[in-house]
């Protein structure tokens, strides 16, 4: 039987989710009811993506045993609130909120549901997302095998510990952005050296996959890798020499930390 899961906020990344499962190949395993704050987003979700949605929060509770929770995290405790008169003992809720802990999670939504923690990103919208994931109080090997099942079907999912994942916010979870950032700087620069801006897209965006899935499936360290194209007096030894002298390294270094400091700031608020 489809397990049925109840999007609780569906935005940006509820929609990812959704679409993601229903143009997978377990696209059978899964059915969908969702909620949004405004009767105008619902009516829109609907449409869109075919599945019933509504705003009545405590209606999706008592209707699925799976939820995940896909508000913004200052709206999380509001929601929590609302659902928690319909939670029951046979309740998984899987949150992807930003910062905030399964512990909290578990508290606002009156402690009966086994709670899963996920941090995610948007490439989950094209299958190649990666999301942790990580249990907190109550969760059974079955919750697990379900999370895991649901995100590696959008892309990779691994299981970490909770204390980890403010870490996972400022590298995975905010990772795209800091690439887009690379392909936007690394297509101006074939704009500098007279390529067609849309072709230096293309070069810079493939690049950077080709290089991706040569760490991912190789297996070697990117070092190993970055010394094959480097030449002995050749072209990329002088790339890689502006870029130590711009301070890329430490730069990404300190992008992740500043990040991860915040979402541990955040869980704090
Ligand atoms: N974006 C990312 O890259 C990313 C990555 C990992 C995790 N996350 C986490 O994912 C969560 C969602 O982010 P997002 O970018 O998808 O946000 P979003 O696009 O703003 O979506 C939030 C959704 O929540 C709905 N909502 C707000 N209050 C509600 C309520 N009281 N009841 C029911 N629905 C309600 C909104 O409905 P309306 O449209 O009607 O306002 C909207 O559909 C956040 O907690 C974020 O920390 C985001």
């Amino acid at each position: 039987m489809a397990t049925r899961i109840g999007i609780l906020g569906l935005g940006k990344m509820g929609e990812a989710l959704v679409k993601g499962l229903q143009s997978s190949s377990h696209a059978k395993n899964y059915g969908f009811e969702a909620t949004t704050r405004s009767k105008e987003s619902a009516l829109e979700a609907s449409r869109k993506l075919g599945i019933e949605c509504h705003t009545d929060n405590a209606k999706l509770a008592a209707s699925c045993k799976v939820l995940v929770l896909c508000v913004k995290p200052h709206h999380a405790r509001a929601v929590l609130e609302e659902i928690a008169p319909k939670i029951t003992r046979d309740h998984l809720i899987i949150t992807i909120a930003a910062s905030l802990t399964t512990a909290q999670v578990a508290e606002w939504s009156g402690g009966k549901a086994a709670v899963v923690r996920a941090m995610p990103n948007t490439p989950c919208l094209i299958g190649e997302g990666m999301t942790v994931y990580c249990e907190g109080s109550g969760v059974k090997p079955e919750h697990l095998k379900l999370t895991d099942a649901i995100f590696s079907t959008v892309g990779r999912a691994v299981a970490l510990e909770e204390s980890l994942m403010d870490g996972v916010t400022g590298l995975s979870g905010c990772g795209p952005a800091y690439i887009y950032l690379v392909i936007e700087a690394l297509s101006e620069a074939g704009v500098k050296v007279g390529l067609p801006r849309k072709t230096a897209t293309l070069l810079a965006a493939q690049t950077l996959v080709g290089a991706s899935k040569m760490v991912l499936e190789r297996g070697e360290h990117p070092a190993a890798l970055k010394d094959e194209v480097t030449t002995p007096a050749g072209c990329t030894i002088d790339g890689l020499m502006a870029l130590e002298e711009g301070k890329l390294r430490v730069t990404l270094i300190k992008a992740v930390l500043a990040a991860t400091k915040r979402s541990r700031s955040l869980s704090k608020a």
